[in-house]
């Protein structure tokens, strides 16, 4: 048994998926003998209600000088951070002479472009070198350094205090999320708020991307396990508004307790996460089941066509296809390559089943027959730009929410 995080309690593990490498770790051959694995394990905390990885990697592991994953590798992403900043600005900068917003996670500045363009008052935060750099190169403010009460002390100590703390796929991140929590408390004005983004437990339990479950994600949120947590901290959360972004995600705006107006929409998803079940371990089984019957479908699907002698190859060499590829076993004999647009993934091999990963030039000269979209959550994005492949004959086949070819 685990302690929760977040409560203390004992957690229930549902799912085991057995040793797992970084799930961002792309790597050189030479590299195998080190590479890094551990047990993934995913509980449940009834009295918080928090899903959550139940043995953890230290976060210098996966956040360090050559972090695979930059940000701006999407360009329907860009639109969407634009658009969180402008919503930003129009809500919560209104009445603010001199606003401050401040950013962790930040990356390679997707997000505070948007900012630093316009002239406001920024700071990014964000522990991985190499993104971190990519964004003070844009001209976007940028400390590397982990998140957490002491560096928000600092923070408010050298720049006063913020009208918004902006976090995306982050705060799932961070095991300690009470010193984070602590931090936030200190560091927002009294009208301040704080707004982030995850991808939604909600979601992901409907539809059974479990691929969400990899070493970065500690936690698998819920508006009411975002409740508890907050409110541990003299904080409420006053609206929640979902986003397709990352295969379903909620964006939770937070506020001090009292500061500001509730809405409705909160006391909806909450009434909604209950329908759903996610407050009843049952729903937790029958997803380890689902998950299970996917893996099989999958298999069952790249067997078929390699029997056949098609060619398959892979498109988005994501974190997320780390956890489907060692779960279900498929490596280079199941699929050729991994076809990713990111350099310093390229030339590299992934994590654990080694599939080689190639520049898109690769797939666009010698198209496979059929191409497991890795990154299905850029589906609409991929699937315009790769017209010409289907017309051509090609075939996408997909996992989520059911195996399936497109
Ligand atoms: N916000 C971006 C990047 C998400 S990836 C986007 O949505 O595209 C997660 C990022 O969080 C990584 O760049 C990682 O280095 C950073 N990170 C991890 N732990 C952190 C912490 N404690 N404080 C601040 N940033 C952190
Ligand atoms: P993500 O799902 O974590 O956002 O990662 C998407 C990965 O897919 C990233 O490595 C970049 C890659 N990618 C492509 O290779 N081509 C594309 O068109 C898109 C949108 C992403």
């Amino acid at each position: 048994m685990t302690k929760c995080l977040i409560s203390g309690a004992e957690t229930e593990t549902f799912l085991s998926f057995g040793k797992m490498p970084i799930a961002n770790g792309f790597l050189e051959a030479k590299d195998y003998p080190n590479e890094h694995f551990f047990e993934l394990k995913v509980g449940y905390c009834p009295e918080s209600k928090m899903v959550q990885l139940t043995e953890l990697v230290d976060e210098k592991k996966m956040f360090h000088e050559n972090y695979a994953f930059f940000s701006s590798t999407s360009r329907r992403m860009a639109e969407h951070f634009r658009r969180f900043a402008e919503s930003v600005r129009e809500t919560f900068f209104a009445s603010s002479e001199d606003p401050f917003v401040v950013e962790i996670g930040s990356n390679d500045g997707i997000m505070l472009q948007n900012f630093a363009n316009a002239g406001i008052r920024h700071l990014g935060i964000e522990p991985s070198a190499n993104v971190a750099q990519a964004a003070r190169d844009k001209g976007i403010e940028t400390i590397s350094e982990f998140f957490d009460q002491k560096v928000a002390e600092r923070i408010v100590a050298q720049k006063g205090q913020a009208d918004a703390f902006l976090a995306a796929n982050v705060m799932c991140h961070i095991p300690y999320l009470h010193s984070v929590m602590a931090g936030i408390k200190t560091l927002l004005k009294p009208k301040g708020v704080l707004v982030f983004e995850d991808p939604y437990l909600g979601d992901i339990i409907e539809k059974t991307s479990y691929d969400q479950i990899y070493d970065e994600h500690a936690f698998y949120f819920s508006v009411t396990s975002i409740e508890y947590l907050v409110s541990r901290h003299d904080l409420e959360v006053i609206d929640v508004i979902r986003q397709p972004v990352h295969g379903g995600s909620m964006r939770y705006v937070i506020g001090h307790k009292g500061a500001r107006p509730v809405s409705e929409n909160v006391g909806r998803q909450r009434a909604f996460e209950d329908q759903l079940g996610l407050h009843d371990p049952e729903t937790y089984r029958k997803f380890a089941k689902n998950v299970a019957q996917s893996k099989n479908d999958l298999l069952e699907l790249l067997n078929g066509l390699k029997r056949q002698g098609q060619r398959v190859g892979a498109y988005g060499a994501t974190s997320k296809s780390t956890t489907v590829t060692n779960y279900c076993g498929i490596g280079p004999d199941l699929v050729e390559f991994i076809s990713d647009t990111t350099p310093i993934k390229q030339g590299k091999f992934s994590p654990g089943t080694h599939i080689p990963v190639v520049p898109h030039e690769v797939f666009a000269k010698n198209p496979p027959s059929h191409t497991l979209l890795f990154a299905w959550n850029h589906a609409e994005e991929i699937l315009a730009k790769e017209q010409q492949y289907r017309e051509n004959g090609g075939k996408f086949l997909l996992y989520v929410p059911k195996v399936h070819t497109l």
